[in-house]
């Protein structure tokens, strides 16, 4: 069965992922890539509910609070839900994976943020996931005091346009940002091999020429071309 290319974005709210993660889509389905993009929370159905639920900072005024157990496994049930429609079908299929966010973030969140600590999230990768790893995990971690800015000037911005509020995360204190991103350095040192870090405050285009420059090394630039013999039969 073909195996397709799983990489994974990855880093604090405001880093600039999500626009690298469109930038990248763009140029690895000009090369010929069948690329398939998804978000987590999110990417189904099912997904889109657990999002607005753990996302939302009205949340706790109709639910109460969310202890740090049930948020990780909601996370979890997300992830489970997003292997089963989406990723595995996609890899099966040949196409290159393009993830906003995966296990990383729980370890980073909850397992730094929230200080479940990393042993609990990796056994829950592994008996929930299968322990199915990204090829490739692209790590935005600018420095962080730039980035909780960004931010939260962003999410104020998005209230106000869209009347939706996905401000749960930003609410929390600097110290519980800060322990995300000493996880995610800890993460990179440990899965050197998987994760590239991105740690430089550069232009969208600069990270991006970064990005397209370390997954043109990891990929073939497009699929094989398909035998003239054949085409011609
Ligand atoms: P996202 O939509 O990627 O927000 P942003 O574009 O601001 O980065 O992220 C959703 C939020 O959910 C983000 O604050 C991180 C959090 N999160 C976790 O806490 N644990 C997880 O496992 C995942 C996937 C996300």
């Amino acid at each position: 069965m073909p195996r397709g290319y799983f990489i994974t974005f990855e880093g604090l709210d405001g880093s600039g992922k999500t626009t690298q993660l469109r930038r990248l889509a763009t140029s690895l389905e000009a090369q010929g890539h069948t690329v398939t993009t998804l978000r987590q929370p999110g990417g189904t159905a099912l997904g889109d509910r657990i999002r607005s639920v753990v996302l939302d900072s009205r949340t706790e005024a109709a639910l109460g609070t969310i202890s740090p157990i049930a948020e990780l496994t909601l996370m979890f049930a997300d992830r489970a839900q997003a292997i089963a429609e989406v990723i595995a079908p996609a890899l099966a299929a040949g196409h290159v994976v393009l993830c906003d966010r995966y296990t990383d973030s729980s370890e980073a969140y909850q397992g730094g943020g929230r200080q479940l600590g990393s042993e609990r999230i990796l056994a829950l990768h592994a008996a929930v996931c299968d322990n199915l790893q990204p090829d490739l995990t692209l790590l935005l971690l600018p420095p962080i005091d730039s980035t909780l800015h960004r931010a939260r000037r962003r999410n104020t911005r998005h209230t106000q346009t869209h009347g939706t509020d996905e401000n749960r995360f930003e609410r929390e204190s600097d110290d519980f940002h800060r322990r995300i991103y000493a996880k995610y350095q800890e993460i990179a040192a440990r899965d050197s091999q998987r994760v590239v870090t991105i740690d430089r405050n550069d232009s969208i285009e600069q990270i991006h020429k970064i990005i397209h420059r370390v997954v043109s090394e990891r990929i073939p630039s497009s699929p094989s071309p398909i035998p003239a013999s054949i085409l011609e039969v």
